[in-house]
C-alpha cells in the first residue's frame, strides 16, 4: 500500500440480496446503489443514515462477511476475499465468551497469536486498567454491567492493534452518560493511534462530538448522499461538545438532510 492510498476504498459497489424465505417468491432487493467511498489512513468516520440503508451491510463488506453484487472493495489496496481478519470489528452486541472471565475475554487475540501466558496478563492489565476495569478481571460478562461489557469489547480489539476498527452502533443500547463517558474513553485511546475508525451510530451528536468527517447514506437502496467535514477542532471535549460555537449550525445542516431520508423511509411504508 503506497502511503497516499486510502486504507479502505469502495468503487461503484452494489448489493442486491435475494430474499430466502419463500420459495415461490425470492425477490431481489437492492439494498446499496453504487456507494463509492474512500478513507484516509488515521481518519474517524461516522456513517449515518436511516435504519435500513445498508450501513451494517458496508461495514460488513469492509470485514469480507459480505461480497459486494457489484464494484470491488479495497483494503489496504487489496479487493477483499474472505474473511478480513485484519480489520477489528465492533458489532452491536459484544460477542464477549459468556464462558470465559473479563480477562480472558480481553486475552483472546493474543491467545490466537500464540503470546504466552505472562505476556498476555501483562498485556490485558495495561487495557484494563486504561478503561478502569481494574479489579473485575475474573468477573464473568453476566457479572458486568452493560457499559462495563461495552469497554470490554472495546479493548478486546484494540490489544490486537488493527490499523481499521469497524464500529457498528456500539453505543447503542446504553444510557446517555455512559455513553458519553464511553466516547470520551475511545477518543483517548484513538488520539494519535493512528488508526482508522468507521463507526455507525444513529445519533448525530456522538457522529459529531468523535468523527472527522461524516457520510451519510440516503434511504434504500443506501447510496452516499453528502459527506461533511466536522468543523470542531481536536482534543474535543464530549461532555460539552453542544457549548462548542460551531455545533449549532452544523448540526441543524445535518439533521435537516438525515430528515428528508427518513420522512421518505415513512412516507414509503405508509403507501405499503
Ligand atoms: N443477509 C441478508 N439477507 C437479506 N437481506 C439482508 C441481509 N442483510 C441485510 N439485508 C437487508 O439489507 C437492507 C440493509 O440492511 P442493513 O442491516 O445493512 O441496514 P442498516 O443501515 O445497518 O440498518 P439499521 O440502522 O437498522 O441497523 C435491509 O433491508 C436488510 O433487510
Ligand atoms: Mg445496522
Amino acid at each position: 500500500m503506497s502511503p497516499s492510498q486510502p486504507i479502505i476504498e469502495a468503487r461503484e459497489v452494489f448489493k442486491v440480496f435475494t430474499a430466502q424465505g419463500n420459495r415461490h417468491d425470492r425477490r431481489a432487493f437492492l439494498a446499496l446503489h453504487d456507494v463509492n467511498l474512500a478513507v484516509d489512513a488515521g481518519r474517524f468516520v461516522a456513517l449515518v443514515g436511516p435504519s435500513g440503508c445498508g450501513k451494517s451491510t458496508f461495514l460488513n463488506m469492509i470485514a469480507g462477511l459480505v461480497r459486494p453484487t457489484e464494484g470491488i472493495v479495497r483494503y489496504k489496496g487489496a479487493p477483499v476475499e474472505g474473511v478480513n481478519t485484519d480489520a477489528g470489528y465492533i458489532t452491536q452486541d459484544d460477542n464477549l465468551f459468556p464462558w470465559r472471565t473479563l480477562q480472558e475475554n480481553v486475552e483472546v487475540a493474543l491467545e490466537f497469536r500464540g503470546v504466552p501466558a505472562t505476556g498476555r496478563r501483562a498485556e490485558a492489565g495495561k487495557y484494563i486498567a486504561m478503561v478502569g476495569l481494574g479489579g473485575f478481571e475474573h468477573h464473568f460478562p453476566h457479572e458486568l454491567s452493560g457499559g462495563m461489557r461495552k469497554r470490554a469489547a472495546l479493548i478486546r480489539t484494540l490489544i490486537y492493534e488493527p490499523d481499521v476498527v469497524l464500529m457498528d452502533e456500539p453505543f447503542g443500547p446504553l444510557d446517555a452518560q455512559t455513553r458519553v463517558i464511553l466516547q470520551d474513553e475511545l477518543l483517548k485511546l484513538w488520539e494519535g493511534s493512528g488508526k482508522s475508525i468507521l463507526f455507525v451510530t444513529h445519533d448525530l451528536v456522538e457522529a459529531i462530538a468523535l468523527a472527522d468527517e461524516i457520510v451519510m447514506f440516503s434511504r434504500a437502496p443506501g447510496t452516499i448522499k453528502r459527506r461533511y467535514t466536522v468543523p470542531i477542532s481536536r482534543p474535543r471535549d464530549v461532555f460539552r461538545i453542544h457549548a462548542h460555537p460551531a455545533f449549532g449550525d452544523f448540526y441543524d445542516q445535518v439533521w435537516r438532510d438525515l430528515k428528508e431520508e427518513i420522512i421518505e423511509v415513512a412516507l414509503e411504508v405508509r403507501e405499503r
